[in-house]
C-alpha cells in the first residue's frame, strides 16, 4: 500500500513553522506518510547571519548562498525563521514543479500575494487526486466577488482544499509554546450531498468521512452550491485522507488541532482579523491604551460575523467566529503582538506609512493586513456597502490617508446608530 507524499508550498515565518509540524509528525506517523516532507522555497541568496549558531566565517558563511543549500545542510531557515532546527526528513526545493509532483498532500502556506502564480505553474503538474490545505490568510477578490483561498485553489487545480487558521503566531508555535488551531476540511461524499446543517455550535468534526475510492464527485462550495470542480477520488491504495489523518498530520503536544466542517469561517476568521488587527495597531500607536484596543476587537468582530453571515450564509456558522481558535483566539492574538499590530503601532509612532515599517522591519515578511483592506474595501465599495462596515472601511481610508486615527472613534460610532 502506498503512503502520503506531504508538500508544503512556501516556506516562509508561517510556512517553516508548519513544515517543521507536519514533518515532525509524518516521521513519528511512517505507516500514514512519506518519512521526506518536500518544502517549496522561492530561492533566493542569503548571507547567514553571524547571530546564527550555524554560522562560520572560516567556511565562506559571510558570502550570499542559495537559501535552499542553507535549509538543506543546516536545517535552519536563516532568513525567515531564524534559531529554529528544522527536522531533517524537510527537504528544502527550489523547484515548485518538482516539489509537488507526486505529493498526495499539498499544503498552501506562502503570502497571499503569491498564490496565484504558484497555481499557474503547479496546475497540470500535480496528482489529480491530491487533497490540499490552506494556511494562507487572506480573501481573493476578484470582479466577480470574494471567494475563500481554499476554494479559489481547489477550483484552479481541480483539488479539495480546506483551511487551516487560528490564533498561531508563528514564532511561539515555532519554540513549541502551546497553542490551538482549528482545521476544517468538508470534503465531499456524494453528488446530492447536503449543505453542512447550520447551528449556533461550531459543527463538530466528521471522523468518518472519508474520500478514499471515491471515483468522480461533484463538491458543494461555502455558499452551498455545486462546485464546477470535478473530483478525482484517492486511489484505495492510500490510506484514507479523513479528519482523524489531517488530524495526525498536524496535532503536536505543542500545536492541538480542532477539526471542524466550517471552512467558509475559519478561512474569514484568518483573513478579516488583519484588518482589526491593523486597526489595533493604529489605536495603541497613537497612546490610547487597552480600553480603545478592546473596542476595536469588539466592532472589529461584529464585522467579521456579519461579512460572513452576509457573503457566505449558506455554510458559515457565527460560532466559528466567537467560539473558535480561528475566530476571536486569532483576533485576540493578532491584535496583541502579531506583526499587522506591529507595523500599524509603529507606523503611528512614527509618522509613516505601514507599507514603510514593513520594508524595514519584517527582512521579506509580507503583511497580509494591507492588501486584505485594500480587497474587502474595492468589494464592499462596489456594492455600496461601505457604510454597514465602518471599521473596515476606516482602515481602508486611513491606509489611503484619507482619513486619520483619531477620527476612528466618530467613524466606528455609526454601527451603533
Ligand atoms: P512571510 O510573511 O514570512 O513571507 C515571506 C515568504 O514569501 C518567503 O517564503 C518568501 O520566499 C516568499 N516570497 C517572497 N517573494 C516571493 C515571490 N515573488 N514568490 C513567491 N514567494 C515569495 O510568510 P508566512 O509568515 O509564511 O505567511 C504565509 C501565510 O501564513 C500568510 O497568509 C499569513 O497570513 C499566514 N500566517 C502567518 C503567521 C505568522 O505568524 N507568520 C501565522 C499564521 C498565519
Ligand atoms: P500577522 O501576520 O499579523 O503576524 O498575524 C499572524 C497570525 O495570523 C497569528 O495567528
Amino acid at each position: 500500500s502506498k503512503k502520503h507524499k506531504v508538500t508544503v508550498v512556501g516556506s516562509g515565518n508561517w510556512g517553516s513553522t508548519i513544515s517543521k509540524i507536519v514533518a515532525e509528525n509524518a516521521k513519528l506517523h511512517s505507516n500514514l506518510f512519506e518519512e521526506e516532507v518536500q518544502m517549496w522555497v522561492y530561492e533566493e541568496e542569503v548571507t547567514i547571519p553571524s547571530t546564527s549558531k550555524n554560522y562560520d566565517a572560516a567556511a565562506g558563511h559571510d558570502e550570499p548562498q542559495k537559501l535552499t543549500s542553507i535549509i538543506n545542510n543546516y536545517h535552519e531557515n536563516v532568513k525567515y525563521l531564524p534559531g529554529v532546527t528544522l527536522p531533517s526528513n524537510l527537504v528544502a526545493n527550489p523547484s515548485l514543479v518538482d516539489a509537488v509532483r507526486d505529493a498526495s498532500i499539498l499544503i498552501f502556506n506562502l503570502p497571499h500575494q503569491f498564490i496565484g502564480k504558484a497555481c499557474d505553474q503547479m496546475r497540470g503538474n500535480i496528482l489529480p487526486y491530491a487533497r490540499g490545505i490552506s494556511c494562507i490568510k487572506g480573501v481573493n477578490v476578484s470582479d466577480d466577488g470574494v471567494s475563500l483561498f481554499s476554494e479559489w485553489i481547489g477550483d484552479g487545480l481541480d483539488i479539495y482544499v480546506g483551511a487551516l487558521s487560528g490564533a498561531n503566531i508563528a514564532s511561539e508555535i515555532a519554540a513549541e509554546k502551546w497553542s490551538e488551531t482549528t482545521i476544517a476540511y468538508d470534503p465531499p461524499l456524494t453528488d446530492s450531498r447536503a449543505p453542512t446543517p447550520r447551528s449556533d455550535s461550531p459543527q463538530p468534526a466528521q471522523p468518518t468521512v472519508t474520500v478514499t475510492d471515491v471515483p468522480a464527485v461533484v463538491h458543494r462550495d461555502a455558499r452551498g452550491r455545486a462546485s464546477k470542480t470535478k473530483l478525482t477520488g484517492v486511489p484505495a491504495e492510500y490510506p484514507p485522507l479523513d479528519h482523524d489523518s489531517f488530524r495526525t498530520l498536524f496535532h503536536r503536544p505543542y500545536f492541538h488541532v480542532q477539526m471542524v466542517s466550517d471552512v467558509a469561517g475559519v478561512s474569514l476568521g484568518g483573513a478579516l482579523k488583519n484588518i482589526v488587527a491593523l486597526a489595533a495597531g493604529f489605536v495603541d500607536g497613537r497612546g490610547w491604551g487597552d480600553n480603545a484596543k478592546a473596542a476595536i476587537m469588539r466592532i472589529g468582530l461584529m464585522e467579521m460575523v456579519r461579512f460572513g453571515k452576509e457573503f457566505f450564509g449558506e455554510t458559515v456558522q457565527s460560532a466559528t467566529f466567537t467560539e473558535t481558535s480561528a475566530g476571536v483566539a486569532d483576533l485576540i492574538t493578532s491584535c496583541s503582538g502579531g506583526r499587522n499590530f506591529r507595523c500599524a503601532r509603529k507606523a503611528v509612532e512614527k509618522g509613516i506609512s505601514v507599507d514603510e515599517v514593513e520594508r524595514q522591519e519584517l527582512n521579506g515578511q509580507k503583511l497580509q493586513g494591507t492588501t486584505t483592506a485594500y480587497e474587502v474595501n474595492s468589494f464592499l465599495k462596489a456594492r455600496g456597502l461601505e457604510r454597514d462596515y465602518p471599521l473596515f472601511t476606516a482602515v481602508n481610508d486611513i491606509l489611503r490617508g484619507k482619513k486619520q486615527v483619531d477620527d476612528i472613534p466618530e467613524l466606528v460610532a455609526t454601527l451603533d446608530d
